[in-house]
């Protein structure tokens, strides 16, 4: 029987967090991975790590803010594979600044990593996927609800769930599928590359006080991408899938 051709899976933000987690568990289907990054150090640590899988990753180092390099990293991952089936938009900044003192540049930023960044490379991509193939955007459950001082993290989360929707439409003419994956408080320590100083440890009160009994680890959002491209998710398109412990359903009211 022929072997079935592997998939290929450009996942932007791929070197570090949820977004390495993601490339290991393609990579476990034996998929075709290209993790897209900036650190460039982060990149190349990540290529030591899976190189007994190093005839199936294509690393690629990208600002995928900038057109430029996302056409850049586009026509060198064309030219070695000449489709793509996956595509996972995983790469974004976070930023806490009080209103005042947020700087215009910053906002734009934030806004071109998180958001711009979809655009420019479904706009690139898109062309290259057949019926079949699946985009899948990494908002957060922070596109719904906030804490203090962070209006342009919210607001660019919120543009990639109505990106999404958008982009589903246009794309299911052609058969692509575009879905959103909103995860809550995910715990990213021990997938930052080697120097990256640890987060605070994890108290007992942050696994207790979410509905699932603990935080999110890269894996849970891992294995949702996987389910969200398999022929068992064909249905599902243009829609955002929380993944938050239960978190945004809770309500919270001081006694
Ligand atoms: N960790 C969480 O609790 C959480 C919760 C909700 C949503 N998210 C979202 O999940 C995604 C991944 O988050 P994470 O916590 O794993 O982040 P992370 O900081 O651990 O990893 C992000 C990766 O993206 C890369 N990156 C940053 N800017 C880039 C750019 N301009 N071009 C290319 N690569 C770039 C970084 O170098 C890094 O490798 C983000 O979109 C984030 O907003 C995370």
């Amino acid at each position: 029987m022929p072997e079935s051709p592997k998939r290929k899976v450009v996942v932007t933000g791929g070197a570090q967090g949820i977004g390495r987690a993601i490339c290991e568990a393609f990579l476990r289907e034996q998929a075709f991975v290209s993790p897209w990054d900036i650190d460039r150090e982060a990149l190349s640590e990540l290529t030591g790590l899976f190189r007994a899988q190093k005839n199936l990753l294509l690393p690629l180092a990208c600002d995928v803010a900038e057109p430029a390099s996302v056409e850049n990293a586009s026509s060198k991952l064309l030219d070695a594979w000449g489709k793509v089936d996956v595509l996972v938009n995983n790469a974004g900044i976070f930023l806490n600044r009080p209103l005042a003192e947020c700087e215009p540049s910053e906002w734009d930023r934030v806004l071109a990593v998180n958001v711009k960044s979809i655009f420019l490379t479904a706009r690139a991509l898109s062309p290259f996927m057949a019926p079949g193939s699946v985009i899948i955007n990494i908002a957060s459950t922070r596109a719904f609800q906030s804490e203090p001082h962070t209006e342009a993290y919210a607001a660019s989360k919120g543009g990639v769930v109505a990106l999404t929707h958008a982009l589903a439409i246009s794309l299911g003419e052609r058969g692509i599928r575009v879905v959103c994956l909103s995860p809550g408080w995910i715990d990213t320590s021990g997938w930052k590359k080697q120097g990256v100083p640890p987060s605070p440890p994890l108290r007992d009160i942050d696994h207790q006080q979410h509905p699932a009994g603990r935080v999110g680890k890269p894996t849970d959002i891992a294995e949702m991408c996987v389910f969200l491209v398999s022929p068992q998710a064909g249905f599902v398109s243009g829609t955002n899938i929380v993944v938050d412990g239960g978190m945004t359903k809770k309500m919270i009211y001081v006694e």
